[in-house]
């Protein structure tokens, strides 16, 4: 006799009643890019239907996400100026920690987390301070880190989300909060970032493109399994309250490895190159969106996220609004 497996998928109600992945609203964080300036609300050519914003017209995006019950939201900046060292990261009243005061006061309800990195601050396009090479140095680009994580902590932020890949960094971004007194500013390490060509349309959403070489001294080599383990183990003994895993749909081995072998929140990011990809294809008419959107959110739960960034949140807000 062989096991009949089709029994437990006869209907509907058999199916739900067995499943064990779920998707809820609660589980997404939605990226939000906020440019300096004024009026704008540009469309990313790249990501169709994500748009750049300036502070003066945010409220459209975050009622929006109110409306539809995203409440986590993850800020990155495009400063008017950049410079050699982005210096602009860290200014008091910078566009990130402008974002985060303006939020905290008009919308209290958002969770909000911080990415810290020095890409869309340097005139350069790396993530931290070159040195005559253009090597990223490591110890100088951490101070550069705490200011920004500071900075984010004094404005008010929940989380800080360092995207940078320099090591040290949770460890000393921990040291600088603490100091300060920023005992509940919770870190969310991008521990496992690959070099990833996932991202080219983040970059030109970000203006954040390397202007020479690539960023493979300092993501990791997605050639190379051993260090996943190894950057979240030494995460954690440094601080991190959260590991992200990027990209998220080409790496959910790793997701899974990570998920099965710590005791911490899993953050899927589907980045840039994600959303892009499936979005073309979804205007093209070729594949069912909804349904490939939400099999990919499954697809990450399943593998052992506890989140989700995604570019795609309004979407699966709103397809899980309609099966209510
Ligand atoms: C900043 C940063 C990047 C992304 C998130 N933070 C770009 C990069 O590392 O080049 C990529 C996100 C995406 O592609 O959606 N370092």
């Amino acid at each position: 006799m062989y096991k009949r497996h089709r029994k437990l998928r006869t209907s509907a109600v058999m199916r739900n009643l067995v499943k064990d992945v779920y998707v809820s609203k609660e589980d997404l964080i939605y990226p939000i890019f906020v440019e300096e300036g004024e009026n704008i609300k540009n469309e990313i050519e790249s990501m169709p239907g994500i748009f750049r914003y300036s502070l003066d017209r945010i409220d459209e995006e975050l009622d929006a996400l109110v409306e539809l019950g995203i409440n986590s939201i993850l800020l990155f900046g495009i400063p008017k100026h950049k410079d050699e060292c982005a210096t602009e990261s860290y200014k008091e009243d910078g566009v990130i920690q402008n974002a985060i005061r303006y939020i905290k006061k008009n919308y209290p309800n958002f969770l909000i987390i911080g990415d810290v990195c020095c890409c869309e601050y340097t005139s350069h396009g790396h993530c931290g301070i070159l040195d005559e090479n253009g090597y990223v140095k490591n110890d100088e680009t951490l101070e550069v880190l705490g200011k920004i994580a500071l900075s984010y902590a004094k404005a008010g932020v929940d989380v800080i989300a360092p995207s940078d890949m320099m090591d040290g960094r949770i460890q000393k971004i921990s040291q600088v909060l603490e100091k300060n007194g920023f005992h509940n500013v919770a870190l969310m390490s991008y521990a496992v970032k690959y070099s990833s060509a996932f991202y080219g349309p983040f970059r030109d959403a970000a203006d954040s493109a390397p202007k020479f070489g690539n960023r493979k001294t300092y993501q990791m080599d997605f050639r190379y399994s051993k260090d996943a383990i190894d950057e979240v183990r030494e995460d954690l003994k440094q601080g991190a309250d959260f590991i992200i895993v990027k990209p998220a749909l080409s790496y959910l081995d790793v997701m899974q490895k990570v998920s099965n072998n710590f005791n911490v929140p899993v953050i899927a990011y589907s980045v840039s190159g994600e959303y892009s990809m499936t979005k073309a294809a979804a205007l093209k008419g070729w594949i069912d969106e909804k349904a490939i959107v939400m099999e990919q959110m499954y697809a990450f739960k399943r593998a052992g996220a506890n989140a989700i960034i995604t570019y795609y949140a309004k979407d699966v807000a709103k397809y899980l609004n309609e099966s209510d």
